[in-house]
C-alpha cells in the first residue's frame, strides 16, 4: 500500500493506473477504521482493479457545537487495517490542501437534505457533498462505496452524481453490526459501558418495526408508535427523529413498502447515534 498526502502524488499514481487500463475503486472515510469501512473496501474491490481509500476528518461537515475536535483519530492503526484489507493507495490530505485560504465554492443540496440529518445538523450535507465532490475530482474513481449506515448521505451522493452528471457508479453497502445489533460507528468509542448498553435501544427499535412489517403491518404510524413505546424503557435516551421515508426523496410515507426506510437518530448522553433499515431487507 502506498500512502499519498499531496494531490499531485495522487494524480501521478492514478494516471499510471489508468495507463495500465485499471478500473479505480474509491472508499472515502474519516478514519478510525472499523469493520464497516473495511467491508466497503471488499465490496468496492469486487467492482474495481485497485482501491483508493481516503482518510480526512472534514471540518466543513461539523457544526460549531459538534465533535470535530474530539473526533477519534488513530492513523497508525488505520494504516495497518487498510493495508491488511488490501487497500492499494491511502490518500491522507492535510486540511490546508483540501481547504486553502480563499476557497469559497460549495455543493449545496436541495430539499432532499432538508429533513432528518439535514435538519438536525444544519450545513452538514453541504460539507459532505463539497468534500466528496473534491475527492471525486482528485481520485477520478469509476466506482465508489458508501455505507447504508448513513442512508441520507448515500441518497444525497446518488442525487449529486445524477444532478451533476458525474460518470461514477455508486455502490451501497449494508450496515455492519456488532453481534448484539449495534451498528458499527467510529463514534461508538464515546460510549461508556452504561451508555453502550442503552445504545442497543436503537437497533432494537428497528427490529421491532421489522417484525411488525413481517407480521403484515403496513401503517407507518403504527410502526413509529411501537418504536416510541420501546424507547420509553430508556428515559435517558433522547429520540431526535424516527423517519419512515421513501429512500429517494427522504419524504415520509404513510403506507410502508419493502423499499421504505426507517431511520432513527438518538442522543445517549452526549453521544449522537444514527441507524436505519430498509424494511424489506430487515435487520442483519
Ligand atoms: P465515515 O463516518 O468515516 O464513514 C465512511 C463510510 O463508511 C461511509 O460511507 C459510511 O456510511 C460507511 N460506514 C460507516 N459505518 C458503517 C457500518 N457500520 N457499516 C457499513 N458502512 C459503514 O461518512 C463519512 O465518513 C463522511 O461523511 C465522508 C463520506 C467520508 C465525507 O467526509
Amino acid at each position: 500500500m502506498v500512502e499519498l498526502n499531496h494531490p499531485e502524488e495522487l494524480k501521478a499514481w492514478i494516471r499510471a493506473r489508468r495507463e495500465a487500463g485499471q478500473r479505480i475503486g474509491f472508499v472515502p472515510t474519516m478514519g478510525f477504521l472499523h469493520e464497516g469501512h473495511l467491508r466497503l473496501v471488499d465490496v468496492v474491490r469486487s467492482h474495481a482493479d485497485v482501491v483508493v481509500m481516503s482518510i480526512f476528518v472534514n471540518p466543513l461537515q461539523f457544526g460549531p457545537d459538534e465533535d470535530l475536535a474530539r473526533y477519534p483519530r488513530d492513523l497508525d492503526r488505520d494504516r495497518v487495517l487498510a493495508q491488511g484489507r488490501g487497500v492499494d493507495a491511502l490518500f491522507v490530505p492535510a486540511r490546508e490542501t483540501m481547504y486553502p485560504p480563499g476557497a469559497e465554492i460549495m455543493v449545496v443540496p436541495g430539499v432532499t437534505a432538508s429533513r432528518w440529518e439535514g435538519a438536525s445538523r444544519p450545513g452538514h450535507f453541504t460539507g459532505v457533498l463539497t468534500v466528496v465532490a473534491k475527492l471525486f475530482n482528485l481520485v477520478t474513481p469509476d466506482v465508489v462505496g458508501f455505507g447504508q449506515k448513513d442512508f441520507q448521505q448515500a441518497t444525497l451522493i446518488r442525487r449529486m452524481v445524477k444532478d451533476l452528471n458525474w460518470p461514477v457508479e455508486i455502490v451501497l453497502v449494508p450496515t455492519v453490526r456488532e453481534p448484539d445489533g449495534l451498528a458499527l460507528s467510529s463514534r461508538n468509542t464515546y460510549l461508556d459501558p452504561e451508555n453502550r448498553r442503552k445504545a442497543l435501544a436503537l437497533s432494537q427499535s428497528l427490529r421491532t418495526a421489522a417484525e411488525l412489517w413481517l407480521a403484515g403491518e403496513r401503517r407507518g404510524a403504527r410502526l413509529k408508535e411501537a418504536m416510541e413505546v420501546g424507547f420509553r424503557v430508556y428515559p435517558e435516551i433522547v429520540v431526535e427523529y424516527i423517519a419512515i421515508v421513501d429512500p429517494e426523496s427522504m419524504e415520509p410515507v404513510e403506507r410502508v413498502e419493502a423499499t421504505t426506510v426507517i431511520a432513527v437518530a438518538v442522543r445517549v448522553g452526549a453521544t449522537r447515534l444514527i441507524d436505519n433499515i430498509v424494511l424489506g431487507q430487515g435487520i442483519r
